[in-house]
């Protein structure tokens, strides 16, 4: 059994505070979440008494920083399910980890003519890497397109993946569209016809149990901050087959082995891939952040949110010129909400939200391809976590009412 949200949100300070005079309630969880205290403690802890550079001495504190930023790597190779931590790199985030395998593996390995095939309901992080990979090689980029209903087409998918194909690249979860696609069914099109499998997990690994391995997936990127962790660290997985024929994206201390004067050799997996100093405080608080979320459970977070969509989507589906994107039964929504009113623009539904407390982005969510499919120039959107309550999906709809009465009525 999960603690209750109520009993968890006592574990992020952030949270109990006023915005225009009313109680915060964040539903901007998937542009970043909140931290909770054991993470803040977790980055307190490494400053005032570990604070030591990794790798390079022989000192106590060298020796704690690289023993915490090791075991670091050791937790998220078990939450995610890796066979070896050589396989876990550490980057800034998912656009990072996107950037290195199309900048890395794509050297590497792609052809003049070769496809790429991602999808419509792509986050920008995990096209223009790709776009740019397709310009520099004169590969084509496909979109996989998407269904009325709002799931991937996996029809179009068995169609756009050939064996011209030499990578698909597709999110795990939509941001927008809050679906989950069927990755392993992907990577195995993929793998029929001899392409590799990436996938962009940012808004999944915070939110259920992942596997990479059961995935069968080539490449898995994510990011800390959507999970509890801090800004500026985040992980790329890849199988050791792939890392090992990759070179390096970046050059320097850190990875190297030997410098000569004309050619130098790299250390052996993860680290020839982490030049420089890394962002040893933000790993060692993403353990942090990976031990408070196993603490709690990543199928209990997945069957908490869904019990939170399935309470709050139909009450926001019943509301007169509003419309939900993506799937519109509960069950295959996930907590990322993205929605219109009839007559509003987002960003003034977001300002109204704003003023009642409710913080939720508005906008085009790095998504503007998406945006074009659904024939929309932008959405608002609610996204929840394990922490929010029935009493915060309350507010939102109550907010909701409260904006549209105000902008409709026209007495501003
Ligand atoms: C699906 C998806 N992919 C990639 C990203 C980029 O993540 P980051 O900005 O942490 O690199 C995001 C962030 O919003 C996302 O939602």
């Amino acid at each position: 059994m999960m603690k209750a949200a109520e009993e968890l949100r006592q574990d992020f300070p952030i949270l109990f505070q006023e915005v225009n005079d009313e109680p915060l309630v964040y539903l901007d969880n998937a542009a970043t979440t909140q931290k909770p205290q054991a993470v803040l403690e977790a980055l307190e802890h490494y400053y005032q008494h570990d604070n030591a550079n990794v790798h390079r001495g022989v000192h106590t504190l060298a020796e704690r920083a690289t023993h915490a930023y090791e075991a670091s790597r050791e937790k998220i190779r078990q939450f995610i399910h890796a066979k070896e931590t050589a396989e876990v790199l550490f980057t800034r985030g998912t656009t990072t980890s996107l950037n290195w395998v199309a900048k890395s593996f794509g050297d590497a390995f792609i052809k003049e003519g070769d496809e790429i095939v991602i999808s419509y309901m792509e986050h920008h992080s995990n096209i223009i890497p790709w776009q740019q990979l397709a310009k520099r090689k004169k590969a084509v980029l496909k979109y996989i397109k998407i269904t009325p209903a709002g799931y991937l087409d996996m029809a179009d998918a068995q169609k756009q993946i050939t064996d011209k194909t030499a990578i698909v690249s597709i999110a795990h979860v939509s941001n927008v569209l809050g679906v989950i696609n069927l990755v392993a069914e992907l990577a195995a099109i993929a793998h029929q016809h001899g392409a590799v499998m990436v996938v962009d997990g940012a808004q999944a690994v915070p939110h259920m149990p992942v596997d990479v391995q059961a995935l069968d997936a080539d490449f898995y990127a994510f990011s800390g901050h959507k999970m509890c962790g801090p800004t500026g660290i985040g992980v790329l997985y890849g199988k050791r087959q792939w890392l090992e024929q990759m070179e390096p994206v970046e050059f320097g201390g850190e990875m190297i082995d030997f410098v000569h004067l004309q050619e130098s050799t790299w250390k052996e997996l993860p680290w020839k891939f982490e030049a420089g100093t890394p962002n040893i405080a933000g790993a060692i608080a993403l353990g942090a952040a990976v031990d408070y979320l196993q603490a709690i459970g990543m199928e209990n977070i997945h069957n908490y949110e869904a019990e939170l969509v399935a309470y709050v989507l139909p009450k926001l589906q019943a509301i007169e010129g509003l419309t939900v994107y993506g799937p519109q039964n509960p069950q295959d929504h996930t907590g990322v909400l993205a929605f219109n009113i009839d007559g509003l623009h987002p960003h003034d539904t977001a300002t109204g939200l704003d003023m009642e407390g409710v913080a939720v982005r508005a906008g085009h969510h790095c998504a503007q391809p998406l945006l074009k499919y659904l024939e929309v120039a932008a959405t608002a959107r609610a996204s929840f976590y394990f922490y929010n309550t029935k009493a915060d999906a309350d507010k939102l709809i109550q907010a909701i009412l409260a904006t549209k009465e105000f902008f409709q009525d026209g007495n501003f």
